[in-house]
C-alpha cells in the first residue's frame, strides 16, 4: 500500500484547546502546522467541560484574533461567592488584585478556534486513526496516522506538539525511565449538569456543606451549569433530575434565596485527580495541556493552564524559527512547570477546603470552616485566592 507523505514545521496531535490555540498562535506568526485529531469535529465541539477563563487567557485569545464572540457573549465576573450553611460571602477580585475572570464555555472557545482554522483553510484532520510518533529524538520527527478516508499518512515535522490530553499517545512516547510523575486521586467526583434555566446567581457560588460540596456556575443568561460532590463509584443512571435538583437545593439553600430548576440538557460524572509529569519535552516532542498535567476542577484551572503552556511554547517556537534561538525551547519545560505547580497547589487547596473528605472527621470539618471564615474575612487571605483564581501574571 502506498503512503501519503506530508511535511510541515509543527505537527500537532489533538484538537482540544491546547492544540488549536497553538496552531492559531503559530499561524499568526507565519509558522505552518498540521493538526491531527482522532475524534470528529462534531464530537470535539460538543464536549462540555470548563467554563471560566482567566483574565490572561481572554487576552491571549483576543491577541490571537479569536476574541470577537467571547467579548460579545462572554460574561465578565468580578468575583465568586463562598458559602457554608447559613452564610454566603463575596470575594471581590478587582478590589483585591485588579483582575477579573470571564465565563465562556470551553465548547465555545473550541468552536471559535476551529472556525478560524477552517476559514483560513489551514490543515486540520479530524477522524484520524492509528496516530503514532516516530523518531521524536531526531530533527525529523514524524506523526503517522490513517486519515478519515483511510489513507496511511506520514507527516514529517521540525517538531511535534503533543496536545492530546491525559489519555493521548504523546506522554507515553517519552521513555518511562526519563519521566517523573506525581499524582493524587481524590476520594470524590463531580456530578455536573447543564440546565436550560436562567442562573439563580449573578456570580459563581462555591458551597461547602457537611453532605458534600455544591457549585452554581453558568454558560449564558439562559443556561446554568451546576455541580455536586458525589462518591466516585456513583453511576449517573442512579441520579434522576429530581434527585440532583433536590441535593443542589439542600446543599446551596440559604434563607431568602431560591434556586431555579429547569430541564437538564446534559449530565455526567467526572473523577478528580492531580497529576504532573516532567519533563514536558523529549527531543523534539513538546507536551502541552492535559497531556502533561491534570488538576481537579475546583480552581477552574485546566483550560487556563493549557492556554498558558501553548503561549510559552508558541513564543519559543517563534524564537527558534525566526531568530534561530533555542534558549526559550530549552527552557520551555521548566518555565511551564513553574506555573503548573502553582495551579496544582491552588487547585488542591481549593479542593481540600471545599469538599467533605469521606475518610475525614469532625476535626477536619472544623478546620475547613475556620479556613473559609479566614478567607472571607481577611484581606490578606482573600487576596491569595483572588490572585490565583484570576490567574497569576505570566513570567
Ligand atoms: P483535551 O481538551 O483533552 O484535548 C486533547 C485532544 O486530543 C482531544 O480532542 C482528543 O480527542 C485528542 N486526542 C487524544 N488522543 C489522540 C490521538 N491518539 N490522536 C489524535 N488526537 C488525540 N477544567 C476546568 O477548569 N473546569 C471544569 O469544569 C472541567 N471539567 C472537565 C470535565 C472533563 C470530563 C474533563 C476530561 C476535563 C475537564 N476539565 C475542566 C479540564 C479541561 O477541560 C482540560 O484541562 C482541557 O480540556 C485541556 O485541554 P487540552 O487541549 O490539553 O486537552
Ligand atoms: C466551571 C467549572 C469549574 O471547574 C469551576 O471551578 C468553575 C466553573 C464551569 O464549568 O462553569
Amino acid at each position: 500500500m502506498t503512503e501519503r507523505r506530508l511535511r510541515t514545521q509543527v505537527g500537532i496531535i489533538g484538537a482540544g484547546p491546547a492544540g488549536l490555540l497553538l496552531a492559531q498562535l503559530l499561524a499568526r506568526q507565519g509558522i505552518e502546522s498540521v493538526i491531527v485529531e482522532n475524534r470528529s469535529r462534531e464530537y470535539v465541539e460538543a464536549r462540555i467541560r470548563a467554563g471560566v477563563l482567566e483574565h490572561q487567557t481572554v487576552q491571549l485569545l483576543t491577541d490571537a484574533g479569536v476574541g470577537d464572540r467571547l467579548h460579545r457573549e462572554g460574561l465578565r465576573h468580578d468575583g465568586v461567592y463562598l458559602q457554608w450553611p447559613g452564610e454566603r460571602h463575596h470575594i471581590d477580585f478587582p478590589g483585591l488584585c485588579g483582575r477579573s475572570v470571564w465565563v465562556y464555555g470551553q465548547t465555545e472557545v473550541v468552536k471559535d478556534l476551529i472556525a478560524a482554522r477552517v476559514e483560513a483553510a489551514l490543515p486540520l484532520h479530524f477522524d484520524v486513526a492509528d496516530t503514532a510518533l516516530v523518531d521524536v529524538e531526531s530533527d525529523r520527527p514524524q506523526i503517522r496516522f490513517t486519515s478519515a478516508d483511510g489513507e496511511a499518512t506520514v507527516l514529517e515535522c521540525d517538531l511535534v506538539a503533543g496536545c492530546d490530553g491525559f489519555h493521548g499517545i504523546s506522554r507515553p512516547a517519552i521513555p518511562e525511565q526519563l519521566r517523573t510523575t506525581w499524582e493524587r486521586v481524590y476520594p470524590f467526583a463531580w456530578l455536573g449538569i447543564l440546565a436550560q434555566v436562567a442562573p439563580s446567581t449573578d456570580e459563581l457560588i462555591y458551597a461547602w456543606h457537611p453532605d458534600g460540596f455544591a457549585m452554581h456556575s453558568m454558560r449564558s443568561p439562559s443556561v446554568s451549569r451546576l455541580y455536586l460532590q458525589v462518591d466516585p463509584t456513583e453511576r449517573i443512571e442512579d441520579w434522576s433530575d429530581d434527585r440532583i435538583w433536590s441535593q443542589l437545593q439542600h446543599r446551596m439553600g440559604l434563607d431568602g434565596w431560591t434556586l431555579n430548576a429547569g430541564p437538564v440538557l446534559d449530565k455526567g460524572i467526572t473523577p478528580m485527580r492531580s497529576f504532573v509529569s516532567a519533563p514536558m519535552r523529549h527531543g523534539n516532542l513538546f507536551l502541552a495541556g492535559d497531556a502533561a498535567h491534570i488538576v481537579p476542577p475546583t480552581g477552574a484551572k485546566g483550560l487556563n493552564l493549557a492556554a498558558a503552556d501553548v503561549k510559552v511554547l508558541a513564543e519559543a517556537i517563534v524564537a527558534r524559527t525566526q531568530e534561530g534561538r533555542t534558549d526559550l525551547l530549552d527552557a520551555y519545560s521548566d518555565t511551564a512547570l513553574r506555573r503548573v505547580w502553582r495551579a496544582t497547589h491552588f487547585s488542591w487547596w481549593m479542593t481540600s477546603m471545599m469538599h467533605v473528605n469521606p475518610h475525614g472527621d469532625a476535626f477536619d470539618r472544623q478546620l475547613q470552616l475556620s479556613q473559609l471564615r479566614y478567607v472571607t474575612s481577611s484581606t490578606a487571605a482573600a487576596t491569595g485566592l483572588a490572585e490565583n483564581y484570576t490567574g497569576m501574571p505570566f513570567e
